[in-house]
This record gives structure tokens, C-alpha cells and sequence, in this order.
């Protein structure tokens, strides 16, 4: 590691060594230091190594877009790496290339309209429950909900057909402890890998079949092939395709968890939307990527839930090679952390930052599309992979819902944060359903 020599320029900061880790003191930390020290601030970890906290959104753009080469993923990543192997989110180097060079194609538009019907399936299986529930008076814990929602989507839109068939014939879908669990514990890890070996055992089977028809991620990624014409490892299928599970669901689930809440909350947005659903996607059968193009509001409803409560929202690199940022000299070695969460609610980028208000997103936003000073997917070559994929399932998901059920809060309380890899709320949010036939 290069420590900085008399000459290099380091942002302000404190005397002080402080922990920076994933957690929710880390959020507290970080606020003050931008407090008391601007939008760029250095700081020494108890270990000595210097770790900075850059909110200046055109340097976290240099950072993530131009300079992207001269960082790997940070400290947090190993805790990831535990559950996940080595797969596309905590990959580095020539690994990630290869495997994003391999993994991109399956991602594309075209692709993506083809999961389309999938979503709906999806969101029409949650409105039968919805109903029962609605008639018997009952309420939903909709963040649990949300959670088996995008759970059941990413495993259908990955096995197609085996889902039903490999994954359910056991009975209790095997990879719902994800979605129940919420503590990253060692029982995870191992539960991972017994899944691994049920994913395994499906791409067996796959490879015995005679005719190999299917249109789902599964078979994109096991045909995938780099520059050379190999495919992917055992092992290294593996490891995408948890990562695929995990990176697919948790962070849909939660962003469309905090949609639901402010949709609940903001009466002027539910209506809206609703106008907007019954336009567009009154007939299920005619959605399509047009009406969802279309869907206006709806992304502008979900691009604030973004920017308020972003799943991701912390992350951090590490510098591989020496780098300049703002006016400052960034030494190898030093650990870059990196919060939507902050750089969303600050007010010199987001005027009134706490407040909800998707006209921030529509035709009158003084931001451009591609210079908002907002990341909830990342920027970059290493920009999240499912963004169009998730606005299309989140979009399906509220404008079929909305259209069935009118949604109350239990309790008028700001849902606390539980900020640990994800952004999460600390407790279920609990809405009740109402049937519109019955307004
Ligand atoms: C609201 C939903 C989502 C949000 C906010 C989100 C956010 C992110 C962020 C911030 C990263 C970059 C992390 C980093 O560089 O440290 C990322 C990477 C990734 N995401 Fe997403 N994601 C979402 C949904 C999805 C979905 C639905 C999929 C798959 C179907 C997905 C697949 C991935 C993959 C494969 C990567 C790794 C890309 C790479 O490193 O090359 N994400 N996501």
C-alpha cells in the first residue's frame, strides 16, 4: 500500500480513527463527517489504512464511469462473498470482465419482454391471496409478501419450466429460507450450499434432456460462452446463479416493500397511479413493453422510492492504483465508501430531500436523465444488470394491484431502517386491502 507522501492533497477530516463497516452506525458516522467536513472527507480506520467518504456526485460518477478500472469492489464484499462465491457482484479483474462479457447477453431488452407474461403470472397469484384476505377483513404483512413475490419471479424467470417441476416437487419451495430469514448467519451460507446442489442437479438433468427448448435464464447461462468458446465451470454456474437469485430478489422486494408504503401514505400518488394502471394495463392481456414504456408515473413513483429508500445503500471500492478526485490524490489502498441513502437526501442536490414527490422525476426536473445526482443501480461498467428487468416487474406488480386493491396503513409510525447488506425495514410494514369492487 502507498501511504501518502508529505505532497498528497487529502480531503478534510478528523484526527480521530473511526470504524466504518456495514451497519447502522456506519450511516450515523457518515452523516456527521458530511456534516462536519463536506461532501468529500478522509479518515484513518483503527487498522491505519485511509478510507474516504465521497458524496460529490460528479466525483462519485468519475469514480464509478471514467476511473472504474482504478478501484475493486471494497471492504463489506467478503461478508457477501460467504454466501454468494465468486459470482458477478463481488468478482473483480479479469474474472468479472469474462463473466459480465458472458452473462450481459441474457439481459437484454428483447429477453426481458419475454419474461413479461412471467411478472404477470406473478402479480395475478398475489392478487388471488390478496382477495382472501380483503374478504375476511384481514391484513397483509406486505413486506413478507413482497418478498415471495420477487422470490417466486427471479426462480421462475431462471428454471422456466423446472421450477414447478425440480424446485416445488419437494413440497416447500427449498429456496424460501431466503426470503424468510433475515439475519445473514452462518445457517444461510450453509443453506446455500445445499441449494447449490439442487441447482445442480437441475442443470444435470437439463443436460440429459434430448431436445433443449427452454427460454429461461437457466439456458442462457449455461450456453454462455467467452472469447475463447468455453462455457462456464460447474462451479462458476453456480456461483451466477446464486448470485442471480439473491442480487434478483432482495432488492426488488424491498424497494416495492417501501412503494407500497408510500403509495398507502400518499393518497394523491395511489390515485395516480391508478389512473395510469387502468389506462395501460386494464386488459392483462395487452401488456406489453409498450404499455409499460408508457407507464410513466409508475416509474416516476418507483424512481423516488429509489431515491428515498435505495436497497443499496452503501457501498464501497478499493483503490488498485493511484487515482485523482475533485482536488484530492487518492493513494492505492484506499477504501472508498459510497451512499446513495446520503447523496439522495442531500439537500444542495435534492431540494426538501426528505420529502415524497415523483414530480422530481417528470418532465420538469432540473436533472437531465443521464446527470441526475442519483445511483441506486450503480453507474458504470459495473451498473446493475436487472434495472430494466426490475421497472418492468415492479411496474406489472403495482399497476395489477393497484387496479384490485386500495391499500391503509395499520399504523402512521415512520418505519424504522434496518440497514444492514440491504436497506430493509426494521419491522414488517402491515397494510390492510381493500377490494375497489367495494368502495
Ligand atoms: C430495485 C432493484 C435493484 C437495485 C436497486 C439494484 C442495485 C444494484 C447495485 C447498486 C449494483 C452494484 C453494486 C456494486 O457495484 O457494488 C447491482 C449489481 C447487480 N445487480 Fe442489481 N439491483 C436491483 C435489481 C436487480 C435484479 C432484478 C437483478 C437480476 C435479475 C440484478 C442483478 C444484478 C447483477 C447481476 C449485478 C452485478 C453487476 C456487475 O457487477 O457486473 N439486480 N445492483
Amino acid at each position: 500500500m502507498n501511504l501518502p507522501t508529505q505532497e498528497t492533497r487529502l480531503p478534510p477530516g478528523p484526527d480521530e480513527a473511526l470504524t466504518l463497516g456495514v451497519d447502522p452506525e456506519t450511516l450515523a458516522t457518515l452523516q456527521k463527517l458530511q456534516t462536519a467536513y463536506g461532501n468529500i472527507v478522509s479518515v484513518r480506520k483503527p487498522n491505519g489504512r485511509l478510507a474516504w467518504f465521497v458524496n460529490d456526485a460528479n466525483e462519485v460518477r468519475r469514480l464509478l464511469v471514467r476511473h472504474h478500472s482504478r478501484y475493486k469492489k471494497g471492504p463489506g464484499f467478503e461478508r457477501v462473498k460467504m454466501l454468494l462465491g465468486n459470482g458477478l457482484i463481488v468478482s473483480d479483474g479479469a474474472t468479472w470482465r469474462r463473466s459480465r462479457r458472458m452473462i450481459q447477453p441474457a439481459f437484454t431488452r428483447q429477453n426481458v419482454h419475454r419474461l413479461i407474461g412471467l411478472m404477470i403470472d406473478c402479480a395475478n397469484s398475489r392478487a388471488a391471496t390478496w382477495e382472501e384476505v380483503a374478504r375476511a377483513g384481514e391484513t397483509l404483512d406486505i413486506t413478507q409478501e413482497m418478498s415471495d413475490f420477487a422470490l417466486e419471479l427471479i426462480l421462475r424467470c431462471i428454471f422456466g419450466a423446472d421450477y414447478e417441476s425440480h424446485i416445488l416437487s419437494a413440497g416447500e419451495n427449498p429456496f424460501a429460507f431466503l426470503s424468510k430469514d433475515s439475519e445473514r448467519n452462518l445457517r444461510i451460507v450453509l443453506q446455500v450450499r445445499e441449494s447449490r446442489n439442487l441447482i445442480m442437479s437441475v442443470i444435470n438433468a437439463r443436460r440429459q434432456r434430448a431436445t433443449q427448448d427452454d427460454f429461461d435464464f437457466l439456458a442462457m447461462y449455461m450456453s454462455a460462452t467467452d472469447k475463447t468458446g468455453a462455457g462456464f465451470s460447474d462451479e462458476e454456474l453456480l456461483d451466477e446463479l446464486v448470485t442471480l437469485i439473491v442480487a434478483g430478489y432482495e432488492t426488488s422486494a424491498g424497494t416495492l416493500n417501501w412503494a407500497w408504503f408510500l403509495i398507502a401514505r400518499h393518497l394523491e400518488a395511489e390515485s395516480a397511479l391508478l389512473d395510469e394502471a387502468r389506462r395501460l394495463m386494464g386488459d392483462p392481456g395487452k401488456i406489453d413493453q409498450d404499455s409499460l414504456a408508457e407507464a410513466v408515473y409508475g416509474q416516476q413513483l418507483l424512481e423516488e422510492t429509489l431515491r428515498l429508500y435505495p436497497p443499496v445503500w452503501l457501498f464501497s471500492r478499493r483503490a488498485i492504483k493511484e487515482d485523482a478526485l475533485a482536488d484530492y490524490d487518492v493513494a492505492e489502498g484506499t477504501d472508498i465508501y459510497l451512499s446513495p441513502y446520503i447523496l439522495h437526501r442531500t439537500e444542495e442536490y435534492w431540494p426538501d430531500p426528505d420529502r415524497f414527490d415523483p414530480a422530481r422525476f417528470g418532465p420538469d426536473s432540473p436533472h437531465k436523465k443521464g446527470d441526475r445526482p442519483y445511483f441506486p443501480f450503480s453507474l458504470g461498467p459495473r451498473r446493475c444488470l436487472g434495472e430494466y428487468f426490475s421497472f418492468l416487474e415492479m411496474k406489472v406488480h403495482l399497476g395489477l394491484l393497484i387496479q384490485r386493491f386500495h391499500m391503509t396503513l395499520e399504523s402512521d409510525q415512520e418505519p424504522e431502517l434496518d440497514l444492514g447488506i440491504n436497506l430493509r425495514t426494521k419491522n414488517s410494514i402491515i397494510l390492510r386491502p381493500h377490494l375497489r369492487e367495494q368502495d
